[in-house]
């Protein structure tokens, strides 16, 4: 539409007069917001942007390829993927609790994106300090919540990465501040970004990680993946994308209960649909989902992935509940 181009076109002259002839590096998560900002500084800046994605190995299903292929085809965004997935397993090797896990998650995503970020900076040699930009996707909500101020990301690196910079410092490129969500959406959507990235619901940065409750090892994630993406699938095929506000798919993974299939018993675990509806997910409610689109979920989750014998329905809302599990 002529407003949403006109942000476009407004947002690209500024982001051009910000960054000038430096460098600039983004974050990729997966998400709109992200996805949105990288794809108007590309616009902006082309080749002087580089963007970094860490694969911590818990997203869903296809989502990394999304961001690997179909961004990087849409935008021709330079990107970098760095393959953090051992070491975040590691990291989580014997943790249950969902605050340790948060944490974990939360501090190896920082270390890898800080190494990748120095690495950047080591690269481009001497003219290193020319990488000044840090883009960020923050929203105006985000910014009316913290009081506004633009400000700058003092990094510090606390690894011993040969001849790298101790401390490095950026300015922040923040071209989505003035945006509502809805507005990223239909900014994404000018600048050609693939229908699934722009349309996603929410997902937590921990990913599936605090959607299995209990130990987090490769194996587990293998089966949420593949009952979460069953479960996405037929919501989609319903069109009920836009009715909820997000379906978490939760594996109790220190949970088991026997049933039967085929002629034997099966001793397995349950997952557990968490459709909400909500405005902004400070308080949500449990979506009445029609009971055909239900019984096909259960029937192909518990005959198409190995492990998962029992599907349940999470009919809580928030408050009490929250919407994640963890
Ligand atoms: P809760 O579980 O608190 O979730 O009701 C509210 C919304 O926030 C999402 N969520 C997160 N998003 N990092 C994120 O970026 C996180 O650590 C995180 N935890 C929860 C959740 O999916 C829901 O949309």
């Amino acid at each position: 539409s002529w407003t949403t181009s006109s942000i476009v076109d407004e947002q690209v002259a500024a982001i051009r007069a910000q960054v000038g002839d430096k460098r600039a590096i983004c974050g990729l998560s997966g998400g709109v917001d992200s996805a949105v900002a990288a794809a108007l500084v590309q616009r902006a800046v082309g080749s002087q942007l580089t963007c970094v994605y860490v694969d911590h190995g818990l997203m869903r299903k296809g989502e990394t390829e999304q961001v690997e292929k179909d961004f990087v085809a849409a935008t021709g965004v330079r990107l970098r993927v760095v393959d953090a997935s051992e070491r975040f397993l590691r990291a989580l090797e014997g943790i249950a609790d969902p605050e340790d896990k948060r944490k974990i998650i939360g501090r190896e995503f920082i270390r890898v994106f800080e190494r990748a970020q120095a690495e950047l900076v080591a690269e481009a040699g001497a003219a290193g300090a020319d990488v000044a930009f840090l883009v960020q996707g923050t929203l105006y909500p985000d910014v009316v919540e913290s009081g506004g101020g633009t400000g700058t990301a003092n990094i510090k690196s606390h690894h011993n990465v040969g001849g790298l910079p101790e401390d490095l410092e950026f300015e922040l490129v923040e071209p989505l501040r003035w945006l509502f969500k809805d507005e990223v959406r239909m900014v994404g959507q000018e600048l050609g970004l693939p229908e699934d990235i722009v349309q996603r619901q929410p997902f937590p940065g921990p990913g599936l990680g605090i959607r299995i409750v209990g130990e987090v090892n490769r194996e587990r994630l293998e089966v949420l993946r593949e009952a979460d993406a069953i479960a996405r699938e037929e919501l989609t095929a319903a069109g009920l994308d836009r009715e909820i506000w997000q379906c978490p798919v939760v594996l109790l993974a220190d949970v088991r209960s026997v049933g039967v299939q085929g002629d034997g018993r099966t001793y397995g675990h349950p997952v557990v649909l968490r459709p909400v509806s909500s405005d902004d997910a400070m308080t949500a409610d449990w979506s009445r989902l029609p009971y055909d689109v239900l019984a096909r979920i259960s029937t192909r989750i518990t005959n198409e992935v190995t492990g998962v014998n029992r599907v349940a329905l999470d009919v809580t809302s928030k408050p009490p509940g929250t919407i994640e599990w963890e």
